[in-house]
């Protein structure tokens, strides 16, 4: 069977900075609350006419040109975002056709906060199976325009932000090379009102309607019950994927967790008993941009050349749903 090798990554966000202080000019925050509940400094939101495909094909270029991989090569896009540029269709397509990589298959997830876990598995299992060879995988939002940003929104504009991260995976036969070693995944929709965005929505005759702008459209969040779900959820899912493959958390070269808030990072490193070098946070520079945290951090850390061939990477997530899981790769 084929294994599956992460041979490119790539990152991209809007230049378009907003510092705390900005925030706190347009409502009732502050750079130390921010700072303190969630470890974020500043983050990228998009200006108008800027939007997820365009920041989606500059990441995945700068991955092609990392795998050193032409348009032609690619097999197919797994997408995954929450805040799509349009209703439908999904914004895999818009890349497709601006990559100029033929009439392959564009696939949309919508898994949120878990997105790029969850496309990555999927790109895995279609390698896996013989379905496809080379695969663009991208996690990006536009999470800003969805934000009240008045003091009424304050739990989550301070939180969310704007960015695309994307990595090309292929398929190779080498058994003892860099391979994804194990998965863990998971939703329970007892909790999916705990964050979510109601409207619009095709329960509501019509669809989409001009009284729910004000009180449904935003993203609403138990910010409470996210963080408690968080730190016990993403440490068992990465102890599940250690089990499988054999090893411990003391193998562990780096473990990039979603960048759902500083704390809730810490406390995972904590249960699982990491050093502050065996874990990647860069919240403080982004703030948490859903699908694309992880591909973003994954660019960095590869770019500043943290990951050698043959080490141990753990990555994580967890978010709306509730839906999480983790990845073991063997670098
Ligand atoms: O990808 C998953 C995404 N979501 C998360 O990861 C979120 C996880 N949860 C959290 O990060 C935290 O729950 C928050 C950072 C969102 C909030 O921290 P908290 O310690 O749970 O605060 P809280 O919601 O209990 O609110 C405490 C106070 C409240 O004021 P009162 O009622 O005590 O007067 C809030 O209104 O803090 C207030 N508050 C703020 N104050 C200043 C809430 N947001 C802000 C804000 N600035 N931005």
């Amino acid at each position: 069977m084929p294994q599956t090798q992460i041979i490119g990554t790539g990152h991209a966000v809007p230049d378009r900075v907003v510092t705390n202080a900005d925030l706190a000019a347009v409502m009732d925050t502050s750079d130390e609350w921010i700072r303190q509940r969630t470890g974020i400094g500043r983050r990228h939101w998009v200006v108008e006419g800027e939007s997820g495909t365009q920041l989606s094909l500059l990441a995945a270029r700068r991955a092609m040109d990392a795998a050193g991989v032409e348009p032609s090569e690619i097999d197919a896009i797994v997408y995954a975002t929450s805040s799509p540029d349009h209703f439908a269709p999904g914004n895999g397509v818009f890349v497709q056709r601006e990559l100029g990589v033929g009439p392959i298959p564009a696939i949309d997830l919508r898994t949120q906060c878990s997105g790029f876990v969850y496309a990555l598995s999927m790109a895995d299992a279609y390698i896996r199976a013989g379905m496809w060879r080379t695969v663009l995988v991208i996690g990006a939002e536009v999470q800003s325009t969805g934000m009240d940003v008045s003091s009424r929104g304050r739990n989550t504009a301070v939180i969310f932000a704007d960015g695309a991260g994307a990595v090309v995976v292929r398929a190779s036969d080498d058994t003892d090379g860099s391979a994804i070693l194990a998965w863990d995944l998971h939703s329970d929709g007892n909790f999916a009102e705990m964050l979510w965005v109601d409207a619009p929505g095709s329960i509501y005759h019509p669809r989409n309607q001009a009284e729910h702008h004000d009180n449904k459209s935003f993203l609403e969040m138990d910010g409470k019950e996210v963080f408690r779900h968080a730190t016990s959820k993403m440490p068992e899912s990465v102890r599940a994927v250690l089990k499988e493959a054999g090893k411990t958390p003391e193998e562990i070269s780096l473990l990039i967790p979603h960048q759902a808030n500083l704390r809730i990072s810490e406390l995972v490193q904590r249960s699982l008993g990491l050093r502050d070098d065996q874990v990647y946070n860069n919240i403080e520079r982004f703030g948490n941009t859903t699908a694309a945290t992880i591909p973003i951090a994954l660019d960095e850390c590869v770019r500043a050349g943290r990951l050698e061939r043959g080490d141990l990477l753990a990555i994580t997530a967890f978010g709306s749903g509730f839906m999480w899981g983790s990845a073991l790769i063997r670098w």
